[in-house]
């Protein structure tokens, strides 16, 4: 694919696809209700389509699909649950692999196997599969903890487990988990991450309680075997896919970028308060909260100026590094990321990928065991560069090449239908 610089400042109001964290969790939530919902402004790409197969083989059903909203039939509660004949195919998401093996562990006595592609495959299960394990649960992955993974249902006492890793994924499956364990089940974490399970598992009518102490945040939910009413979600704007576009806004000179109607989650804003820190104009402006804080973020480019970004940072905006490192190249003085080892764990080793594509790009970039160091303001050149199949990569390198001297040609760029299959007619907008 080949991708031409931009010729004139961005200067737009827009929406962005729903969120994908939300989407992936009204759609599995669903299994557990019964009744209708409808989830308005989901997210229709890849890997929420992964989870709505999910759902579908533990029992919700589709009453109406469209790109606005997607009304779904409850599955009624694990109780309720149909075992699935076949594996279920997770395709390239860790959300709905994670969350899902959580949720299996409720339909008791019933084998649920999970299975992906060849990236799923690569990427850590254990986190979720010892921590099942130790509470109860009958729990089978390959020998590195990997996928396909198979759940025998029921078994899950309640207890407190402390989580190895930063990560919302492993915090919402032990969640789920604990709504069929046998006693309350606490999930103790060092440095907050999403919390957008617990806060939708609330608004279901769950029992969860979130407390800060010293060392981190206890989060306790009650069991609840019975099924929730369904209820209707409303999905605010993705700020992860919204960063392409505020990074873009950043980079080019005389830009100004309304976001409209995005997720203002204070688990997932670190990228925005970043680009302020580094001398961007970013405004936040809270129109709503129900149960997520949603509204408007404006950004405004302004020259840059590189950071150490803090570690606690890192887990809201875990998705957005491989995008600070294009802002840091472009930015005054050297930057660094570290503390971020999960990046090697995601869709690619996002530090080896974005290390790769953007010093074919001209950037002064270099790897380091848990992140990067950037040394500022290289002019970029386009280049011949590669997605390695992961969304992320493919829509920050595209972003790169808007700001490079010449056209980029780049390889597996139909990644991006992994969480937002208009990027590229979106990009074109704005480069046109
Ligand atoms: C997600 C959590 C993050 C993020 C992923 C979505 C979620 O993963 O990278 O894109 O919806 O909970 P970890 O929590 O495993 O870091």
């Amino acid at each position: 694919m080949e991708l031409n610089p931009i010729a004139k400042p961005v200067d737009r109001r827009m929406r962005l696809p729903g969120d994908k964290s939300v989407t992936h969790r009204a759609i599995l939530f669903s299994t557990l209700t019964t009744g209708v919902g409808e989830i308005h402004g989901w997210l229709s790409a890849a890997d929420t389509e992964a989870s709505l197969r999910v759902a579908q083989a533990f029992g919700s059903t589709i009453r109406e699909q469209t790109s606005e909203r997607l009304v779904l039939v409850g599955g009624g509660g694990a109780s309720r649950w149909q075992e699935p004949v076949c594996p279920i195919d997770c395709a390239n998401s860790g959300t709905t692999t994670r969350l899902s093996v959580g949720l299996a562990t409720g339909a008791k006595d019933q084998l649920t196997i999970f299975y992906g592609d060849a990236s799923l495959s690569r990427r850590p299960m254990g986190r979720v599969a010892d921590p099942l394990t130790e509470l109860g649960a009958a729990i089978w992955t390959r020998k590195g903890g990997q996928a396909p993974i198979a759940v025998r249902g029921g078994g899950v006492r309640g207890g407190t487990v402390h989580m190895a890793v930063a990560s919302a994924q492993v915090k919402s499956s032990l969640l789920l988990a604990g709504l069929n364990a046998t006693a309350p089940l606490t999930v103790v974490e060092s440095i907050a991450t999403r919390d957008h399970s617990e806060r939708m598992l609330m608004a279901l009518g769950a029992k969860v309680d979130t407390v800060e102490e010293q060392r981190g945040f206890r989060i306790t939910i009650e069991p609840h075997p019975e099924p929730f009413n369904a209820m209707d979600v409303r999905v605010p704007g993705d700020p992860s896919s919204g960063a392409f576009w505020a990074a873009l806004a950043a980079l080019v000179p005389g830009s100004r970028l309304m976001l409209e109607a995005v997720s203002l989650n204070p688990g997932r804003l670190g990228f925005y308060q970043v680009l302020s820190t580094m001398g961007a104009k970013v405004r936040f402006d809270e129109r709503g909260r129900d149960p997520e804080p949603w509204g408007d973020i404006e950004i405004s480019s302004s020259p840059l100026t590189g950071m150490d970004i803090p570690p606690a940072l890192v887990p809201s905006m875990i998705d957005e590094l491989p995008l600070v490192a294009l802002l840091a190249s472009q930015a005054a003085g050297v930057s660094s990321v570290r503390g971020a080892e999960e990046l090697r764990v995601k869709e690619s080793d996002r530090i080896q990928t974005t290390v790769e594509g953007l010093s074919r790009m001209g950037a002064l970039i270099e790897e380091l065991p848990d992140g990067f160091r950037v040394q500022g303001r290289s002019p970029l050149r386009g280049a011949r560069v590669q997605s390695h199949a992961d969304h992320r990569i493919a829509m920050m390198l595209t972003v790169a090449s808007a700001i490079a001297d010449g056209p980029t040609t780049l390889e597996g760029g139909e990644a991006v239908a992994i969480s937002y299959p208009a990027f590229f007619d979106t990009y074109r907008s704005f480069v046109a």
